[in-house]
């Protein structure tokens, strides 16, 4: 596998995840495009589940640093003739890609792959992994807090079936922060023990909710959107009772009314449309990383937090 894959947020050192923010950070900052040495770079997104955020917020970081990015489509593919994933990825490999990017619907898909030289970047495997999602969500904390250290983070929902959760999990344990989850009993995982979801709610700094992954086979019987709103969701007494600097995010996309009273979903606490501006900043540093380009200079690190949000806000 090569080295400058990004297949778990098991593969990311401490280091270079600040690395990673750092570029993100860095991209936003710039008042035009970084000119990357990579403009004739080609990259293959490879989109087995639908995806709008994943899929296009790639695009847009692609096509912004000059890499000429091309769609593969599974259903005009020969994987309906009884190609396999390997032999997929091994043609790209062999007809001129630099790397692939992919979301798969299986768990852990990037095992078969272990022969494919050129950098693949997860853009989501089952309800295993979604580092560039973890990225993109570790920055909008970054930029919200300065710090993760002792930083408490709530998630909640249908952890079960959450390649977030499970992502995030691994980071923000890392980074120092401290982390409860909470949502249904039938959605509790191995490694993720809820706690009560109106305390949680009042100790947090950071609201995460989860959709519902019925695409996963998450349902819970008799239960409907308002009684699940007011059972497990952020509705506005819950919303009531949040710390005042406190934030809400969500991976989206969002079932406005079930994981969140629809009145919340762009309120002033709201981070949501935000950690999607977010993902483009984290996907070009996370592709600039898959050509082996070194870090940026260390801005998040060297210069004061404010001092970069106001650059931010003069942007
Ligand atoms: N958050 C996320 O992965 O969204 P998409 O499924 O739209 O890519």
């Amino acid at each position: 596998m090569n080295r400058h894959s990004l297949l778990t947020m098991k593969d990311l050192s401490t280091d270079d995840i600040l690395d990673i923010l750092n570029d993100a950070r860095a991209f936003h900052i710039s008042t035009k495009d970084w000119q990357l040495p990579v403009r004739k770079a080609l990259v293959a997104n490879l989109f087995f589940e639908p995806s709008t955020r994943t899929h296009f917020s790639f695009l847009s970081a692609e096509h912004q640093i000059g890499i000429k990015p091309v769609d593969f489509h599974p259903q005009e593919s020969s994987l309906t003739k009884g190609e396999s994933l390997y032999d997929t990825v091994k043609t790209f490999e062999s007809i001129g890609y630099d790397a692939v990017v992919i979301r798969h619907p299986q768990d852990e898909y990037f095992k078969e792959l272990e022969g494919v030289s050129i950098p693949i970047i997860n853009a989501g495997d089952g309800k295993g992994n979604h580092p560039t999602q973890c990225l993109l969500d570790l920055l909008t904390i970054y930029n919200e807090y300065g710090r993760f250290e002792g930083i408490n983070v709530l998630i909640c929902g249908d952890i079960a079936h959450s390649r977030v959760a499970a992502s995030n999990k691994e980071a923000l344990e890392k980074l120092g922060a401290s982390l409860r989850f909470a949502g249904p009993k039938e959605w509790e995982r191995d490694g993720f023990e809820f706690s009560d979801l109106d305390e949680s709610i009042a100790w947090a700094d950071v609201v995460m909710l989860l959709r519902i992954q019925k695409e996963r086979g998450a349902s819970l019987a008799d239960m409907t959107d308002e009684e699940y709103l007011e059972t497990y969701g952020l509705n506005k007494t819950r919303y009531a009772s949040m710390k005042p600097n406190a934030i809400i995010m969500h991976p989206a996309p969002v079932n406005r009314g079930v994981e969140i009273d629809p009145d919340l979903v762009e309120c002033e606490k709201s981070r949501i449309f935000e950690q999607m501006a977010n993902g483009v900043l984290v996907r070009k540093a996370v592709l600039k990383r898959a050509f082996g380009l070194k870090p940026f200079e260390k801005m998040t690190r060297q210069e004061p937090f404010e001092k970069l949000n106001l650059e931010k806000n003069k942007g």
